[in-house]
């Protein structure tokens, strides 16, 4: 019989005990803990200890000296299908999902597409320090089976569920209600509580699917303990028209969504920039959270995102890449762009604020404070190894860096995927994600 495998990890370990808070980073910023140097003690893929002296000659050691040692990000919203049409020029919401997003939704019907879209889109987030993704597919049951299948054999903490959408899309993208049950259905008896997976109903956007698509998605989350619920939600004001003619009886867009009960702890809503005062009281009261994702809203012009009006209000927020309205699964590049909009509102956004919220307070917002997101004994060892800084400016400031908290924001402004060494998963360090090699996926363009 073999004995537990046992590896011990040296480096400079960065994680949060607790929300920093909106208040200006200090030396010993309450829930800020820095561990430089220190050991990880990981046992059969879960965190045992930290401690600052090596262990003994019965662990594995890996020294990782100098360099940042994180939890792995946790990107709350994503399109694994939209890779394929990330940085698309010169439009807003609705054309962009009619010119771009849609095409090449349409295109994951094929097993083969579905199949590469999805090993290609989780190297990819793993080749940018996410290991944990709240995803879209796309309405095809064979591609959420992909990616849920892909993630497993990765043993990744995935979420994720076919699209709903039953109308206004076009032919090839569609749905009706009681093929969109049978297929959630099926998905979710093979892969919800399978590894590391959990399924969640899809509903794309209240535009896209009937009052009657909205219930079943509704009775399936009160029928099945643990299913997740993600959407989008008050994007764009010509988006938030039409829902308002679509639904007149609905008090707000939000609330669209309240009246087919699909809010809840486990609900995870993308975007929310145009809420007011009830809709934040009602994402309080429900515990459902929103994801925040400054790089699509800015890149796709929907507005500024209330950040501390929505945390005043009780709700919780979490940080989301949106690719591919968003332009870059880089979750420094997301954060970055979350500094740029909330000063452009006269809010401060610390690096510590920053990475609580893409690490501990993500798992926390999805309920899974235990797993992952911090190096606590009992979480898995999802975690990613950083350079501090790559090429001569991040390299001249990093060595002028006079506080932990300057040092961190100058990683956090200058860094991306590039800075990447390593990311493991459950205490296993995943392959180099170099696809260099790969074939072009059958039927997209050059
Ligand atoms: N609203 C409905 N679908 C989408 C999508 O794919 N991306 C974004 N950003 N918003 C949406
Ligand atoms: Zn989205």
């Amino acid at each position: 019989m073999t004995g537990p495998r046992r590896v011990a990890l040296q480096g400079d370990l960065l994680d949060f005990t607790g929300d920093p808070g909106w208040s200006a980073p200090q030396d010993a910023h309450p829930g800020v803990r820095h561990r430089p140097g220190h050991w990880l003690l990981i046992e059969d893929g879960r965190i045992v200890d930290v401690q600052a002296t090596a262990p003994g000659p019965d662990w594995q050691r890996e020294v990782r000296t100098g360099q940042l040692i994180l939890p792995g990000f946790i990107d709350t919203h994503v399109h694994s299908p939209q890779l394929d049409v990330i940085t698309s020029y010169g439009t807003e919401l609705l054309d962009w999902l009619e010119t771009y997003t849609f095409p090449a939704e349409r295109r994951h019907a094929d097993p083969a597409v579905a199949r590469v879209g999805a090993q290609t889109f989780l190297d990819a987030l793993l080749a940018h320090g996410t290991t944990t993704a709240v995803v879209f597919p796309t309405v095809h049951k064979v591609s959420a089976d992909a990616l849920l299948s892909a993630a497993h054999a990765r043993g990744m903490r995935l979420i994720a569920g076919k699209v709903l959408m039953d109308r206004h899309a076009p032919d090839g993208l569609r749905d009706d209600v009681l093929g969109a049950e049978a297929d959630s259905r099926e998905l979710i008896a093979r892969w919800h509580g399978s590894g590391r997976l959990s399924y969640a109903m899809t509903v794309r956007f209240a535009p896209t699917s009937t009052p009657a698509q909205l219930a079943m998605a509704g009775r399936l989350l009160a029928e099945v303990p643990g299913l997740y619920m993600q959407t989008h939600v008050a994007e764009n004001r010509a988006e938030v028209a039409w829902v308002a003619e679509l639904f007149p009886e609905a008090r707000s867009y939000l609330d669209v969504y309240h009246r087919a009960g699909l809010l809840n702890e486990r609900a995870v809503l993308a975007h929310g920039i145009w809420l007011d005062d009830t809709d934040r009281a009602l994402l309080a009261d429900t515990g459902a959270q929103i994801a925040h994702s400054p790089s699509s809203n800015l890149f796709l012009g929907s507005g500024l995102f209330g950040w501390r009006a929505l945390e005043a209000a009780g709700a919780r927020v979490s940080i989301a890449s949106d690719v591919g309205g968003g332009t870059s699964l880089s979750i420094q590049r997301t954060l970055a762009d979350a500094y740029k909009m909330q000063a452009m509102q006269g809010v401060k956004l610390s690096a510590y604020k920053a990475l609580h919220t893409a690490t501990r307070g993500g798992a926390e917002a999805l309920g899974l404070a235990g797993e992952i997101g911090a190096f606590e004994p009992g979480c898995m060892a999802d975690l990613c190894i950083w350079d501090w800084a790559s090429g001569p400016v991040a390299r001249h400031r990093d060595a002028l860096a006079r506080s932990l908290h300057e040092r961190l924001f100058a990683w956090l402004m200058l860094s991306d995927e590039r800075n990447l060494r390593e990311t493991w998963v459950a205490g296993t360090r995943m392959p180099s994600n170099d696809r260099s090699d790969r074939p072009v996926r059958p039927g997209v363009p050059r």
